[in-house]
């Protein structure tokens, strides 16, 4: 059965592997993975992986749970799947290693887990060291690190295909923390002379080639997400949301709109009630301040975002111009999604991965 009149979220898969492209020939001679964890962003990580493996020849994928592994694992049998969460049970490493998963190993007591359930089948099994260099967040400490270097042991039957750390402030060019971490990362090559390793997410690409070691971890700006924020964006829009005009009225006096009648519409205003709501991920926070784009023009989002419906304010538009069935574009190339996000008092990655499951994915 085919239906449209829903909230569809378009992804563009042509501009995904320019994207990837783009960001893969800054890196190089590194290799480019993608960071496909939370269903890419919300794009649908089945599809992504396999278009970018097939498509553009990645070869690397990371995602955050050993699920989310399996899901990636289900359409590419031979593509290198890493697992932020890493091991912390027997059982999640006897699940890794069945799926031909690849822990991030974040510390020593992951390392151990993995060593030992290593052990249990008599055979060398890839792992990725994570060591934190002033994230503060996942990885072990230099310290922690520098005893892998140094007991051999510890890392027996373990094959560590990279050493990673993480960026906590590469979208800012000129943080002081970007040089902290990578004079610490420089500790940490010193350690394992004859290793690999991996340090930047997208924005760190834009850091310089210093920052790009063997293996670059991008996700945002696969998705289209700005990694260069003082900058214009380098990287083509992907995700198209948009939402069917369900229904249009001219006020005949003056009326409230809305729950809470927070927007006041005077006599004439003309409305268009749209078929997308918080339950969708539009954020409510978009309620007064968000806009709409339809047929050429843009117009404001009228009173509060609620769980289905949103209404737009179209007075300005000329009558006639929009049709009931009309699609209105919520976050696209005339509503960049990293400025929507800014309106909204959030960051792009949130206003992605919030697109909900009732919003089908259209791949084009
Ligand atoms: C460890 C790690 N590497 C890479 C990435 C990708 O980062 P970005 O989406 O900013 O490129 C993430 C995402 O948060 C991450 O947690």
């Amino acid at each position: 059965m085919s239906f449209i009149s829903a909230a569809t979220a378009i992804i563009d898969l042509d501009a995904l592997c320019s994207n990837y492209r783009l960001l893969a020939d800054k890196a190089a001679p590194a290799e480019a993975s993608a960071v496909v964890k939370a269903n890419a962003y919300g794009l649908g990580a089945t599809m992504v992986a396999k278009t970018l493996a097939e498509r553009e020849g990645c070869r690397w994928f990371f995602v955050a749970t050993i699920a989310e592994g399996i899901e990636v694992r289900s359409v590419l049998p031979d593509a290198h799947i890493g697992v932020f969460y890493g091991a912390n049970h027997a059982e999640d490493a006897a699940a890794i290693a069945e799926h031909g998963l690849i822990p991030v190993l974040n510390s020593l007591e992951q390392v151990s887990v993995w060593r030992e359930h290593a052990a249990t089948l008599g055979k060398s099994h890839k792992a990725i060291v994570q060591v934190d260099t002033g994230m503060t967040r996942a990885g072990m400490s230099l310290e922690d690190a520098a005893q892998l270097a140094q007991d051999a042991s510890l890392l027996a039957g373990i094959e560590v295909a990279y050493f990673m750390s993480h960026l906590a402030c590469a979208e800012m060019l000129h943080h002081p923390l970007n040089a902290k971490q990578a004079a610490r990362f420089k500790q940490l090559e010193a350690l394992f002379p004859n290793a690999k390793f991996s340090f930047s997410n997208s924005s760190g690409i834009f850091l310089g080639k210093g920052f790009h070691k063997d293996l670059v971890r991008p996700g945002m700006a696969l998705y289209g997400l700005n990694p260069t924020p003082d900058e214009r964006n380098p990287m083509r829009v992907v995700v198209t949301v948009q939402a069917p005009v369900l229904q249009q009225r001219i006020l005949t006096e003056d009326e409230c709109v809305g729950y809470g009648a927070t927007f006041k519409a005077s006599k004439g205003a003309r409305l268009a009630v749209v078929g997308i709501g918080y339950a969708d991920g539009l954020l409510r926070s978009l309620s007064n301040r968000g806009k709409a784009y339809i047929n050429g023009y843009t117009v404001p989002i009228a009173g509060i975002v609620s769980m289905d419906l949103t209404v737009l304010d179209v007075s300005s538009v000329p009558e006639g111009v929009i049709k009931d069935g009309d699609m209105a574009e919520l976050i696209g190339t005339h509503l960049e999604a990293d400025k929507v996000a800014e309106t909204a008092g959030t960051i792009g990655y949130e206003l992605f991965t919030s697109i909900t499951s009732r919003v089908k994915r259209v791949y084009k």
